[in-house]
């Protein structure tokens, strides 16, 4: 099943036509436009492909990391129609309440990474990923919670559609989790930070649509590092793990073991080195 080292990785083919051109960031939610056999291809069907291929490595008896966002919910909905159909005997822990929620609304049992320190397989969304499978993660501000899930996990898999695939990480805005306490100290001390790594960018607040401020499960809050560019993730997340005020960044370095990404030829396997 899997594809050589990184790209461009196994085809399971879905025949899927693919009539659109590749975007990122705001642009990618209106980016595609495909067509199976001149019916629409939605959105939300390449994330189930990608969802329903990741699938195929849960086995009974295993312990599970649960993501975040709108991939990783339709795995959650297929994860417990197939426990349901074949009677799999599954725990899992959450990267976030709403994931919580969702999962505890469709009988998943659940457990605590306290209860549960191991886990057998993580599988979540991404914003970004590049050739690496280095992440950008965040932009459902649960990228603390995911990280701690996925780093304890022995397996993490990335589900994905392939606009999400980048050759440099950084369009994406760099998800930044900060105390509240403090707040423009720590942004200086993350812009100094960010800069003596090679990159610039501007750090915004990060806001609901109401223009109140988004707050994590944790009670913190997120400041968007727009970077355009990120030369050296790797540097860049060690140089990030030293400033005092930051609880998390969204760069998921050397962590995901392999990501199904819905292309227009099917579901592609990247594996990392
Ligand atoms: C949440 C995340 C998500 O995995 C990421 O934002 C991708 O979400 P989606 O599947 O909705 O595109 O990191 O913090």
């Amino acid at each position: 099943m899997d594809a050589g080292v990184n790209s461009p990785g196994l085809i399971l083919p879905l025949a899927l036509g693919f009539f659109g051109r590749v975007r990122h960031g705001e642009e990618r939610k209106h980016a595609l436009s495909l067509l199976v056999m001149g019916s629409p291809m939605s959105m939300d069907e390449l994330k189930k492909a990608a969802a329903a291929e990741a699938l195929t490595l849960v086995e009974s008896g295993m312990r599970l990391g649960l993501g975040t966002g709108s991939t990783a919910k339709i795995f959650v909905d297929l994860l417990a129609e197939r426990m349901k159909r074949e009677g799999l005997k599954l725990i899992a822990v959450p990267t976030s309440e709403a994931t919580r929620q969702q999962a505890e609304a469709l009988g998943i049992p659940l457990t605590t990474l306290d209860e549960t320190p191991e886990l057998d397989l993580a599988i979540d969304g991404a914003d970004e990923l590049d050739a690496d499978l280095n992440l950008i993660k965040g932009g459902g501000a649960a990228h603390l919670r995911e990280k701690i899930v996925e780093l304890s996990a022995k397996r993490f898999v990335v589900i994905a559609d392939e606009t999400k695939e980048v050759k440099t990480l950084g369009k994406f805005p760099l998800p930044l989790e900060v105390v509240p306490f403090g707040l423009e100290a720590t942004k200086a001390r993350l812009t100094r930070a960010i800069e003596s790594a090679g990159s610039v960018g501007e750090l915004r607040l990060r806001l609901k649509a109401d223009g109140s401020i988004v707050k994590t499960d944790g009670g913190n809050i997120i400041l968007d590092a727009h970077l355009g560019v990120i030369k050296n993730p790797a540097h860049l997340a060690e140089t990030l793990d030293h400033v005092t005020g930051l609880v998390e960044h969204g760069l998921f370095i050397g962590m995901a073991e392999r990501a199904y990404l819905a292309t227009r030829e099917g579901v592609r396997v990247n594996k990392r080195a």
